[in-house]
């Protein structure tokens, strides 16, 4: 996967998701900082040669994508040696209308004439159809609107589905991956895609520095072993296996360590015990790929671990 200048995508990459703000636009806003400090955190980070994001309209009711283009523009950086992906998520838009608007709305405040992707989710597909979202994204790639289309939060069937509609015109599934929810994991969703030749790009890997809080065992063990800290060793195994995990961060320091959590290497035999640890006593629920109602959503299941793991 590689940027219009044929750029290779880094290891890490961006999480827009928090910046001006968490919350999509059914939800009021928190943990508010000041623009300046997003801006400065997204500066940095863009300077230090981090080459991809995934960003939303619904991020931050619009923050996110707003204060992103304001910090590539005072980075420097060019346009072309970024790789961005313009995610459309079912509950930021109720009508296929929306939709449309917020595809134009994309072009428009990143003032550019392409997305490098364009990301579905599978709730979205099956709240719209595929007779409406399919064409449209075809769309869009015919008119060159954007380069690839991805995925997130889906099924292997689903991706597979999906690989059969697109092509190599697919580029990426974005899932869930860290120390603790491995459903996505076990449901073969990552064989998936490496067999399919779609790069896995990771969501909420640090699961937002709640499993280094919880210093579990052989995180402690690993991360005094090789002098690194718990998160590094996380971010460390998700590379790897050469998947993407994308972090938000508004900390220099924190940056840095993200940053530098790739440039060591573990034992195969420590990546095998991280690989196969599975947290003891927990039972969530299963997933539901497509609000069947049955089961929860990836996204919740990764919000509400602390509470399943509490439960059992
Ligand atoms: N496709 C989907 O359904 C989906 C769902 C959720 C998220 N996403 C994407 O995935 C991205 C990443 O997920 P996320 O932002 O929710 O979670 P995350 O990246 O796991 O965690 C971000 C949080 O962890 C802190 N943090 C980052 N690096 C740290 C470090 N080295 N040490 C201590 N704390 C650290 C940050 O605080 P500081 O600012 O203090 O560093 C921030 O509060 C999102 O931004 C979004 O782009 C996609």
């Amino acid at each position: 996967m590689h940027t219009e200048s044929e750029r290779n995508i880094t290891k890490i990459g961006i999480g827009s998701y928090g910046i001006g703000g968490r919350g999509h636009k059914d939800v009021e806003l928190t943990e508010l900082q000041e623009d300046q400090v997003y801006v400065d955190s997204l500066v940095y980070t863009l300077q230090k040669g981090v080459n991809f994001t995934e960003i939303s309209l619904g991020y931050g009711h619009g923050n996110a994508m707003r204060l992103f283009k304001v910090a590539l523009d005072a980075s420097g950086v060019a346009r072309k040696d970024l790789f961005i992906t313009n995610s459309l998520y079912p509950r930021d838009l109720p009508n296929f209308d929306e939709v449309k608007e917020d595809i134009t709305g994309f072009y428009r405040v990143m003032e550019t004439d392409y997305a490098d992707s364009t990301l579905v989710t599978q709730s979205l597909v099956s709240k719209f159809g595929e007779a409406e979202v399919y064409p449209f994204l075809h769309q869009l790639l015919e008119t060159g609107k954007t380069k690839y289309v991805s995925l997130s939060n889906a099924s292997p069937d689903f991706i597979r589905a999906f690989h059969t509609e697109f092509g190599d015109k697919f580029i990426a599934h974005e899932g869930h991956l860290s120390f603790e929810v491995r459903a996505l994991q076990d449901k073969g969703v990552f064989e998936t895609c490496d067999e399919l030749g779609v790069t896995n790009i990771i969501w909420r890997p640090l699961r937002r520095n709640m499993t280094s809080g919880l210093s579990w065992p052989l995180l402690a063990e690993l991360a005094d072993r090789y002098g690194k800290s718990q998160n590094q060793i996380v971010l460390n195994w998700i590379t790897h296996f050469g998947y993407h995990p994308m972090v938000m961060s508004t900390s220099k320091e924190h940056i840095d360590e993200n940053i530098a959590s790739t440039e060591f290497q573990m034992s195969n035999e420590d990546y095998r015990r991280l690989n196969e640890f599975r947290p003891p006593n927990y039972n969530p629920p299963e997933v539901d790929w497509d609000k069947s109602g049955k089961g929860d959503s990836i996204v919740v299941l990764v919000t509400d671990f602390e509470k399943h793991i509490a439960k059992s």
